[in-house]
């Protein structure tokens, strides 16, 4: 969507968009819009023409001069309670609206919405890419994106371009992301990954970058990633992106990590035909962690950020990894794989100790992990587990209040650790048949990290969204790259 920006009203053909708030003496420039809806604006909200309540879009006319206008209003309902997930909300069904009516135009008074200009133009920047997202289909009808013809004026007083701007490119890293996860895992290989991460990133400042690929991994002891990765014709491939702003240089970097399967059969413990589809998705920690890198290039964050991104297709061959086998992970920790379909967890121990060679303050890693983390906390929650003590997760919990991206801590307790050492002829098992499998997976990741200040984000349920929401369609979220790029952007990160 394109954005022009004017200081007052311009008249114009385009359908007027305000914010409506309960008590509408609220809106900054009240005068002003009442004049436009010709002193009616009492009447229009009495009858129920336009509607208050928040998150609501209603439309109705009025004349202006001698022309009938389209008037859409955003209810905001009462605006002393108005956070910052409501107006994404609102704004997101606002820009809903707008696809959905196929509305090309329109001037959005941006001063009527009664809440801290700053927050307000970062949320219309984030939600006016992603509420409206759609993933170019390989549909041979389908049309241009309704985004690439869109225009919108936004009229305010106040100076919100830069913001809009940054938004925007945090909005198109989510895009990005998606994309990622959206493509066919026939196309979205390893090798295809790895190669469009190495195109995006050789052109950012300040970033470095590299790519092993299945003979490196074998030769260098990825021997969990490579056992993943082995039954494919796909090849695995291990990719690392190191950005390192002048301002942070000296610091230690934080590392982000990514689960990337592209597609997961789960191999020899092979899923159910209604347990298989839908794992094209399981390469979403790493898109999001490439969503994250970009918005991090993007916005040039005064950071010190490590990316990595584990990429297999876990697939069934004559050579593929079974259940019983044992293999030595880069480590060195000898691990006894009890179920092939518990791969997440292999491919991660090696990316999270890879990780740690590069001495971070803070490995966060991101994972489709574990069916048990959606029986736990169901779609709408991330689960979120830590090698420190609950109160390390603090700064991210205050985080996801202010982006809506909720998240539930989860245990790791002696129990796992005792069970992830139960194997008998392996430092530990990838399984055991018990429950608890959501903290049994991230006890396990836990014993790569090294010693290293760790954040596991079980994104399973909440990587993927089976109904359009205010925030994008049906199908990949780009979770928490709000959350960890607000807390990078924000956060005494690096002390
Ligand atoms: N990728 C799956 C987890 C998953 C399940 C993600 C459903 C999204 C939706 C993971 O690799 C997996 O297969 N986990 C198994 C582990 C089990 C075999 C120990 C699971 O959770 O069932
Ligand atoms: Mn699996
Ligand atoms: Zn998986």
């Amino acid at each position: 969507m394109k954005f022009d920006y004017s200081e007052s009203y311009v008249v114009t053909e385009a359908p007027i968009i305000i914010g409506l708030p309960s008590d509408f003496h609220q809106m900054d420039n009240f005068e002003e819009v009442d004049t436009l809806l010709n002193g009616l604006t009492a009447s229009i909200v009495e009858e129920e023409v336009l509607k208050t309540e928040l998150g609501v879009i209603t439309t109705t006319g009025v004349t202006i001069q001698t022309d009938y206008r389209k008037v859409i209003a955003v209810g905001l309902g009462d605006t002393a309670r108005l956070g910052q997930t409501d107006i994404q909300e609102a704004f997101g069904r606002l820009f809903q609206y707008l696809k959905d009516t196929n509305t090309k135009d329109g001037q959005l008074l941006l001063d009527t919405f009664p809440y801290d200009p700053g927050k307000l133009a970062e949320a219309l920047g984030l939600m006016s890419v992603i509420s409206i997202y759609e993933f170019e289909s390989y549909k041979t009808d389908r049309k241009p994106l309704f985004a690439g013809e869109a225009k919108l004026m936004i009229t305010s007083r106040r100076d919100v371009k830069e913001t809009i701007i940054r938004a925007n490119k945090l909005g198109e890293s989510i895009a990005l992301a998606r994309n990622f996860s959206e493509t066919p895992p026939n196309i979205m290989t390893p090798e295809y990954m790895a190669d469009k991460v190495v195109a995006i990133f050789k052109e950012q400042k300040y970033v470095s970058g590299q790519v092993k690929d299945h003979e490196s991994l074998e030769e260098e002891g990825y021997g969990l990633l490579a056992a993943v990765g082995k039954a494919s014709k796909a090849k695995p491939r291990l990719v690392t992106i190191e950005y390192r702003h002048p301002d942070a240089g000296s610091f230690k970097p934080i590392a982000l990590v990514g689960k990337g399967v592209t597609y997961d059969t789960g191999g020899y413990s092979i899923k159910s035909k209604t347990g298989m589809p839908e794992m094209k998705y399981d390469m979403s920690g790493a898109a999001n962690v490439i969503g994250m890198m970009n918005a991090i290039t993007e916005m040039e964050l005064p950071v010190h950020v490590v990316g990595v991104i584990a990429l297999a297709e876990n697939m069934i061959d004559g050579n593929g990894m079974r259940p019983d086998d044992v293999y030595t992970s880069y480590s060195g920790q000898t691990v006894e794989v009890k179920n092939t379909d518990a791969e997440g967890r292999l491919v991660l121990g090696d990316a999270v100790f890879h990780a740690s060679q590069y001495s971070p303050s803070l490995i966060m890693d991101f994972a489709t992990l574990t069916g048990a983390v959606v029986a736990a906390l169901g779609t709408e929650r991330t689960g979120v587990f830590t090698n420190k003590k609950p109160e390390f997760l603090t700064p991210f919990f205050e985080m996801s209040r202010e982006t809506g991206e909720e998240m539930w801590q989860l245990p790791i307790t002696e129990i796992e650790e005792e069970n992830v050492r139960s194997s008998s002829v392996a430092d530990l098992t990838n399984h055991v048949e018990k429950p608890g499998r959501a903290s049994f997976a991230a006890c396990f990741i836990k014993q790569f990290a090294n010693g290293t200040p760790w954040v596991h984000f079980d994104i399973a349920g909440t990587g993927t969204v089976s109904q359009r929401t205010p925030y994008g369609p049906k199908g990949a979220t780009g979770v928490l790259i709000h959350t960890v790029v607000k807390y990078l952007e924000t956060g005494d990160v690096h002390e």
